[in-house]
């Protein structure tokens, strides 16, 4: 697989020894072209101490009083904005590309303060050489997209220095999670600014396609499930009825989401957004009775897990209500954000995103698909030629 011998593991207790054993010999094992293009420092290509300095760093700028205080407002605030653009109405929408755009320029928001400007435009153009260089073969020749990836990755890294440059020539303080790699809130994990710029790349690669895809795959199967959408929609105009228009959603509001919550979860389960995690071997090792060579790369195929009827009875059908009626999140085989000590640190963080999404969308829009599109679920979930909706504004239809 992407130029190494593989071994593929679909044995859910095998995968979870190999998710919380890390430390007997089976780190990550991400392609040579993943770790050139997001850098040495990158959270994936780290091991043991390192590791643990980078994951702390990464938690304490998602801790759950930073969400809240901080990240959530900026959410908001950003998605108010963003649904309100009048590209949404009386045209057909690629909801894949929209949704791209969307958890992108909300990240760098985050990540650096960075509004829609030519910079940001900038940014996403290379951003996006980029993921497509991390999921190609590491082949340097012009016109491949792994250098062009390994370009972006230059350009990026130019741009991020420049913002580090201006923030250290500057007195003025920012709640972003620039500034608190650089400056006091995570001292405890000192980064270099060679760490800094890999922490900012993974910040924005890794809830990039794993967020934009589940929130297109949430819309895709509220249209598909019309009692669904209905049951979600109430949730929202619920929490709309007891705020002024201009009010944001506060941590109450986040927390009062349960059906949305199972929504998302439901989504990112029978969609399988993410199929499974690699890992390799440090040395030669035995595993069910196989031995598998050092060097070796171990796929550890987490997707069937999803579809187990013993852990989600009826696993085919789409069902939010099985995330209330058990607490299939504490589950032991419950895989869909990794496992063990890689467990994605990001979770919450998505979920507050795509809740928020959710929210704008759905009190302010109605949708329909325009048809014929196919989806494709392997190796990535995605739309190949776009999933077209039009989009209209829901009070106004509704009174139609
Ligand atoms: C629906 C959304 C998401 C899904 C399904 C998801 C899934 C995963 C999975 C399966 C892993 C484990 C990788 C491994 O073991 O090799 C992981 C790790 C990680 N995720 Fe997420 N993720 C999501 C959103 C996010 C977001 C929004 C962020 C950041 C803003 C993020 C940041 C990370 C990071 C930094 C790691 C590496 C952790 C480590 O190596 O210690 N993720 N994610």
């Amino acid at each position: 697989m992407l130029g190494c011998p593989t071994i593929v593991s679909m044995d859910p207790d095998v995968n979870r020894f190999i998710l919380m054993n890390e430390a007997k010999g089976i780190p990550p094992g991400y392609p040579q072209s993943m770790l050139d293009i997001l850098g040495k420092s990158n959270i994936a290509a780290v091991n043991g101490d390192i590791h643990k300095n980078m994951r702390g760093s990464f938690l304490s700028l998602v801790s759950p009083t930073i969400i809240k205080d901080q990240i959530l407002p900026k959410i908001d605030a950003f998605m108010r904005t963003y649904l309100s653009d009048h590209s949404w109405t009386h045209q057909v929408i690629d909801i894949q590309e929209k949704t791209k755009e969307m958890v992108f320029l909300s990240s760098l928001n985050q990540v650096a303060g960075i509004e829609a400007s030519p910079l940001s435009k900038e940014f996403m153009a290379e951003f996006y050489k980029l993921v497509l260089g991390t999921i190609s073969l590491p082949i340097n020749l012009p016109f491949t997209n792994y250098y062009r990836g390994l370009k972006a990755r230059k350009k990026i890294i130019r741009i991020i220095e420049e913002l580090i440059e201006d923030r250290r020539n500057s007195q003025e303080t920012h709640q972003d999670f620039l500034y608190s790699l650089m400056n006091g809130v995570v001292n405890r994990y000192k980064l270099s600014d060679e760490e800094i710029i890999d922490q900012v790349i993974t910040i924005l690669y890794s809830g990039f396609e794993t967020v934009s895809t589940t929130s297109m795959m949430a819309l895709k199967y509220l249209h598909d499930h019309p009692r669904f959408l209905e049951e979600l929609r109430e949730e929202h105009m619920g929490i709309r009825e007891r705020k002024k228009a201009e009010d944001p959603l506060d941590w109450d509001d986040l927390k009062s989401m349960r059906f949305t919550r199972a929504v998302i979860l439901e989504t990112t389960r029978l969609a399988t957004i993410v199929n499974g995690v690699l890992r390799k071997t440090t040395k030669e090792m035995e595993l069910e009775g196989y031995v598998i060579p050092k060097g070796w790369r171990i796929y550890v195929y987490t997707r069937e897990i999803n579809y187990e009827p013993s852990l989600y009875s009826d696993p085919y059908t789409f069902n939010p209500w099985r995330w209330l009626d058990k607490p299939l999140e504490t589950e032991n085989y419950f895989f869909i954000f990794g496992g063990g000590t890689r467990r994605c640190p990001g979770k919450e963080l998505a979920i507050v995103e795509i809740s928020t999404f959710l929210h704008y969308f759905v009190t302010r829009y109605r949708w329909e698909e325009v048809g014929g599109d196919t989806m494709k679920i392997f190796p990535r979930v995605e739309a190949p030629n776009g999933l077209r909706i039009k989009v209209s504004f829901y009070e106004h239809s509704k009174s139609e």
